[in-house]
């Protein structure tokens, strides 16, 4: 294990990974790149200002300065070949590859791989053009649905619409008017899932999974949970709603089939895999995956994880 450990990021999550990654007694160092005024001069972190958008001056940076293990936050650097040109230039690094990152960076792809493999996921339909969308959604015999678009939207990029004329108009806000830029020019429309939603992640070396304590992050604004999603305002871990037996359910029927079903398909998951999930009268299903450590449920998971040797 490395002396000295960099994680990209700037915001709570890399702090908490930064403060996870300082307890242990093999670290001698950590940086921070952005970082922020939280990680900023704290004991054994500090912030760097090395440039994370281009990949061969961070390989660089890290030889010169005996970097020997960088940690990816955020999901943009992961879908844009971090992972990929840091470990081909000999910089070891934890996260999955641009293509396993596609579980994140593409919804549409996530939907027909989770069909692919069986793992429970709501109904739905892909698509690129807007009229064969609104068709489908007019044809669609779910009660409510949700429509998303397929590509990176920092969590905001999914509507969930009451009617089918507001599913319509999200799908002409995201594919005519370009409220989500390219990240629409696919758009997901699927079933509207009920339930309790949770967090259910873990690590995993491409083969095996190792699930971490399950969390439940909150999503919508306002009191009483009326407002619009967004991506997470606060977070609480473990949750009491996935028991040991359902943790056990999860693991086998989403994480570890995600996982096989990757390597399978020749591109093994190496990283953080980040399941959301609807507990659902029917069981779990999954609502999304992330490629990394969800924010805020890092901050509260690290509170209460041990402390490495
Ligand atoms: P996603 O980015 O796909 O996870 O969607 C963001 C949030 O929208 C989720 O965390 C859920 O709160 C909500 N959401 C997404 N898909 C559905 C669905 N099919 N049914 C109900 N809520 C959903
Ligand atoms: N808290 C949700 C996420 O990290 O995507």
């Amino acid at each position: 294990m490395s002396e000295r450990v960099l994680v990209v990021g700037g915001g709570g999550r890399e702090h908490a990974l930064a403060w996870k990654l300082a307890q242990s007694p093999q670290v001698q160092q950590v940086l921070v790149a952005p970082g922020n005024a939280g990680t900023a001069n704290c004991g054994k972190i500090s912030n760097s200002e090395v440039s994370v958008s281009n990949h061969a001056i961070l390989a660089q940076f890290c030889k010169d300065h005996h970097v020997g293990l960088v940690v990816v936050g955020p999901e943009a650097p992961l879908a844009a070949g971090m992972v990929d040109d840091l470990t081909a230039a000999g910089v070891p690094c934890f996260g999955p590859s641009a293509k396993a990152a596609q579980l994140e960076a593409s919804k549409s792809f996530a939907k027909a791989f989770m069909e692919r493999h069986g793992i429970p996921t709501a109904r739905y339909g892909s698509f690129t053009d807007p009229q064969e969308a609104c068709s489908y959604i007019r044809s669609a015999d779910f009660p409510a649905l949700v429509v998303k678009a397929s590509g990176l939207a920092a969590g905001k990029g999914v509507i969930v619409a009451r009617d089918q004329a507001e599913a319509c108009q999200a799908v002409m806000d995201i594919m005519k008017d370009g409220a989500f830029g390219s990240a629409g020019e696919t758009v997901v429309v699927e079933e509207l899932l009920e339930g309790e939603e949770v967090s259910c992640l873990c690590f995993s070396d491409g083969t095996s999974v190792a699930p971490m304590p399950p969390a439940q992050d909150h999503k919508r604004l306002e009191d009483g949970d009326v407002g619009p999603n967004t991506g997470g305002m606060g977070a609480y871990c473990p949750t009491p709603q996935v028991s040991p037996e359902l943790l056990q359910q999860i693991r086998d029927t989403v994480l570890q089939k995600t996982v096989d079903g990757m390597r399978e398909e020749g591109t093994p998951y190496m990283g953080v895999l980040y399941a959301g999930l609807m507990l659902t009268n029917q069981g779990p299903k999954v609502l999304e995956f992330n490629c990394r450590f969800g924010d805020p449920e890092c901050q509260v998971g690290l509170a209460v994880a041990p402390t490495s040797r």
